[in-house]
């Protein structure tokens, strides 16, 4: 400009030539930043550039080109005295030679998540500033973590379970299925938020009722390009009430046979996922521990459980060749995940075969039918007693009692219920004596 107002100095009459000149300049001078309308979208991984021109088509090789985000200070790349002055990452670029031809865009490579902004091109040529903006979009190729379902407090009457996963990028798909492979997702929220990285914390919140079921989360990419393995993860929601529920009575067998020591849980769930554990006096060394879906410990070959029957929520427990000392108190654990609840089943071992048959025929009514040991203690509670009645119409009553392979002397005595015994009955009392001696 220096040159041209000296010229008004020398050449007055020139004045208009000039006028003419100067306004060239400045017209030639003025220009505008051309950006895209659209975002520029890239995936992870890529080179990408943010195309920015000047307009008219200027030389900007002696100009200033800044690339910024947020702050002017602290430019993504800075052109300046045709020389790339400032670079925040050397990923940032741009080509020299293409400033000729008013081309001053940015060039990124390898394209992280993080990259993903509003850049803002500033070009400065010494007398104008002008600028535009570029934004860019990072389509993520991030399949973030296998997401992991939590359950926490129930709501009212309702189990919160909440399936999570970070590092995606975009946003994931998330669906919800129940066991029966309905999709629930219509029921449950979601949200994100973005971590320092630009990626994203997905968590997905589905309410259900506490009854027993299986729900699976799956997070799918949304993206084209798919860099790694869905997330996928299935869970068993064990937030149910049960009792486990088991005879009052103790179950009797003998020696050398095979019993059942039955224990269910009320409702009937499936038990297959649920930890099942019998035991007699040591929680830690137990008769038979069914946990993660097998058979994981037994104090005894002779001790096992139908894993077949669990489904139908039956725990019982199984002892083969029975022996005198299975005789015990049995408890029997079940712990779901969350509760816990446990029963217990007596079982008393008799003898090998020392089975005491009392029968009497004749009888009407039924006899009051009376067991007692050697010390006179009553031992009717193990008897069983059974009738039947022959073509006279009249009872043959028998009573068996189990007894235990020990010295004893056994007294069974059948007595008339009736006040007035009739002649069938004779005195109405009858006592017979058996001696067992193994
Ligand atoms: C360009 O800038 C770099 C870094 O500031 C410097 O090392 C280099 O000498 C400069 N080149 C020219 C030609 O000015
Ligand atoms: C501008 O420069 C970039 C980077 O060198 C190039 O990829 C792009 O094609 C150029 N644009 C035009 C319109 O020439
Ligand atoms: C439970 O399982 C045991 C052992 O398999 C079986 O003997 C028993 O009959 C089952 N009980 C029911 C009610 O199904």
């Amino acid at each position: 400009m220096a040159g041209y107002i000296l010229l008004i100095f020398r050449c007055g009459k020139c004045f208009i030539l000039f006028i003419y000149t100067f306004l060239f300049i400045v017209k030639f001078n003025s220009f505008i930043v051309v950006g895209p309308s659209k975002p520029v979208v890239t995936y992870v991984g890529e080179d990408v550039v943010l195309p920015a021109s000047l307009s008219p088509a200027l030389n900007a090789e002696a100009f200033e080109v800044r690339w910024f985000t947020t702050d002017i200070m602290t430019p993504e790349l800075l052109y300046i005295n045709y020389n790339i002055s400032r670079q925040s990452d050397t990923r940032r670029t741009l080509s020299i030679d293409n400033l000729k031809n008013r081309n001053v865009s940015l060039i990124i490579r390898n394209v992280h998540v993080s990259d993903d902004h509003l850049y803002r091109c500033l070009v400065y040529s010494g007398q104008r500033e002008e600028e535009t903006q570029v934004s860019l979009t990072v389509e993520g190729q991030f399949l973030g973590a296998q997401p992991s379902i939590s359950m926490s407090s129930t709501e009212g009457q309702k189990t919160r379970l909440e399936c999570s996963a970070e590092k995606w990028k975009p946003q994931p798909e998330v669906t919800w299925r129940d066991m029966n492979g309905a999709d629930v997702t219509s029921q449950s929220t979601i949200k994100s938020e973005r971590d320092s990285e630009g990626l994203l914390r997905v968590s997905s919140v589905l309410l259900v009722k506490e009854e027993y079921n299986v729900f699976s989360c799956l997070m799918r990419s949304k993206a084209p390009k798919i860099f790694s393995l869905p997330g996928r993860i299935q869970t068993n929601l064990r937030h149910y009430s049960f009792i486990v529920v088991s005879p009052s009575k103790p179950v009797v067998t003998y020696v050398g046979e095979d019993v059942v020591l039955p224990a269910s849980l009320s409702p009937a769930l499936n038990a297959e996922a649920f930890e099942v554990r019998w035991f007699t006096t040591d929680f830690m060394t137990p008769e038979l521990l069914y946990i993660n879906y097998r058979i994981r410990q037994q104090s005894d070959t002779r001790r096992t459980l139908s894993i077949d029957n669990l489904k139908n929520g039956n725990v019982s427990l199984i002892i083969r060749n029975v022996r005198v000392s299975d005789d015990h108190l049995y408890k029997c654990y079940v712990y779901s995940g969350l509760r816990e609840e446990e029963t217990e089943v007596s079982l008393t071992v008799e003898g090998q075969c020392t089975r005491l048959e009392c029968s009497a025929e004749k009888w009407n009514p039924q006899p009051e039918v009376t067991w007692r040991d050697m010390n006179g203690a009553d031992v009717m509670s193990q008897s069983t007693i059974k009738s039947e009645r022959d073509s006279e119409g009249l009872l043959r009553v028998s009573s068996v009692l189990p007894v235990k392979e020990e010295y004893n002397v056994f007294s069974c005595l059948m007595r008339s219920k009736a006040p007035k015994p009739d002649w069938h009955s004779g005195l109405g009392i009858y006592s017979t004596s058996l001696i067992v001696w193994h």
